[in-house]
Order: structure tokens, then sequence, then C-alpha cells
């Protein structure tokens, strides 16, 4: 409802990330039936992610961090090549709302919030990520397109549950996106005992037929004086700890 530039649209952020709304949101959450999108009111169409972002997670021994996403968006971006560069121009145009109902290549329906304006920047699905807590700092972040806000909250969780950097990044993810009201979920994500029970509860499963993501994490735990870095397996980033 809110999602769009802040300098364009006000949401009650404080309000927002109260204690209070959070429990008022988690008082309203049925332990035995799923909440249909529709109860919850109007929210975005979204789709599935595609290709052409990358993510670098990077710390130094002086403990500087850096957690970077770029992206050209789909495939290739616009297909302009800045002349004499070589450098490839994004299409991220396409991050904004075209038109209120009109979907974008994700599928996602943007309200009026995400209107092109001058000097009005998109709504954006990339989350790079720092995690501290008194004994640990984590980086993180993914491609993914509109899954990449809950690849990385599935991963700040592992975190607080005092996982290492491996197991953040190899995850079997689940996503939600309000609409279409379904739960889509990677290979191994739920067992089938936990599908006929979300079953049980209507919530509708579409199973996907492979991972998404392409995560890149670092851990550096303070009290072991140990850094590791981990990269998603089965796909091509890499990590090394020099
Ligand atoms: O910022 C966004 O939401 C999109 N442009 C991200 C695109 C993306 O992750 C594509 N790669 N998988």
């Amino acid at each position: 409802k809110y999602l769009g530039d802040p300098d364009y649209i006000k949401a009650p952020i404080d309000r927002l990330i109260s204690t209070k709304n959070a429990t008022k949101l988690r008082d309203h959450i049925s332990r035995g039936e799923a909440t249909t999108s529709e109860t919850l009111g109007e929210g975005p169409v979204n789709d599935n992610g595609k290709s052409n972002t990358t993510h670098f997670s990077i710390i130094d021994k002086e403990g500087n961090r850096v957690a970077a996403t770029l992206s050209l968006n789909i495939i290739f971006g616009s297909g302009f090549l800045a002349q004499g560069t070589g450098v490839l121009l994004n299409d991220e145009m396409d991050d904004f709302a075209i038109k209120p109902g009109t979907p974008n290549v994700y599928g996602i329906v943007g309200s009026e919030k995400n209107i092109i304006e001058p000097g009005k920047r998109p709504l954006s699905n990339m989350t790079p990520t720092f995690l501290v807590s008194e004994d640990r700092v984590g980086i993180l972040g993914t491609p993914g397109g509109v899954r990449i806000p809950t690849m990385v909250l599935l991963g700040i969780l592992d975190f607080a549950a005092g996982n290492p950097a491996d197991s953040w990044v190899s995850l079997a993810r689940y996503h939600h996106q309000f609409l279409p009201d379904i739960v889509q979920f990677e290979p191994e994500a739920f067992t089938a005992d936990e599908q006929r029970k979300l079953q049980e509860m209507h919530h509708d499963l579409n199973p996907l037929e492979r991972r998404y993501g392409n995560m890149q994490a670092i851990l550096w735990d303070k009290k072991a004086n140990q850094v590791t870095a981990a990269s998603q397996p089965g796909k091509l980033g890499q990590s090394a700890v020099d």
C-alpha cells in the first residue's frame, strides 16, 4: 500500500515499524486458517524474478564492509550500450508502474504511488543487508526480482537463529507476495506433511521447479575472531576468505 519513493509518498513509518503495529498484525494471524490477501485490502500483484542482478558481500581485515546489489533489471537491460564504454544501460524504468493496473515485466501491478514522475525513484526489491549483533556481523544479499525481500528475510531469521553463513545461502525458500494469493516454495522447502497441513489451512500452494536467487553471504564471528563466506550452492557465485 505504501510502496514508492519516500520523497513522494507519505508512509507512516513510525507506525509501521512500531511494536504496537507488529503486535496487532501478529494477533490477527490465525494459527489454523490462511488469511486471504483479499481480506487484508488492496496490494500490488507481483511475479517472478528474472536475471541480470548481482550481489557482492565484502569485508576487509579492519571490519569495513560492503553489501552491494546491482542490476540491469531484465536480461541485457535496455539492450543499449553507452557508446565507447562497453557499459550496458539498464531498464529499471520498468520498476515504476507505467500506469495503475498495468503490470511490469515481473507482473507487478503498482499503484499511482509508484507512477513515473520527474526526479522520482522507482520502487526496488533490492535489499543489500548488514546484520549486527553483539558478537556477530552478517553481510548478505541476492538477486531474484520480487523474491529478493523474502529470500533476505529468511536469511536474516537464520542468522538470528545462530546458524552459519552456508546455512543462510542454502535454505530452501518459500514466498508469498500478497497477490496472487499463493505460497510459492522451492523444492524441499516443505515436507509432504507440512504441505498437507498448509492445505488444510486453505493455503494455495505452488511448488517451484528450481531454486531462485544467488545469495552471497559473510559471517564475522567476533568472539571466535573468524570470518566465513558462503555462496548459494548450484549458482554462479563464488566466495573466498584470504
Ligand atoms: O530492483 C528491482 O526490484 C529489480 N530491478 C531487481 C531485478 C532483479 O533482481 C533481476 N534479477 N534477478
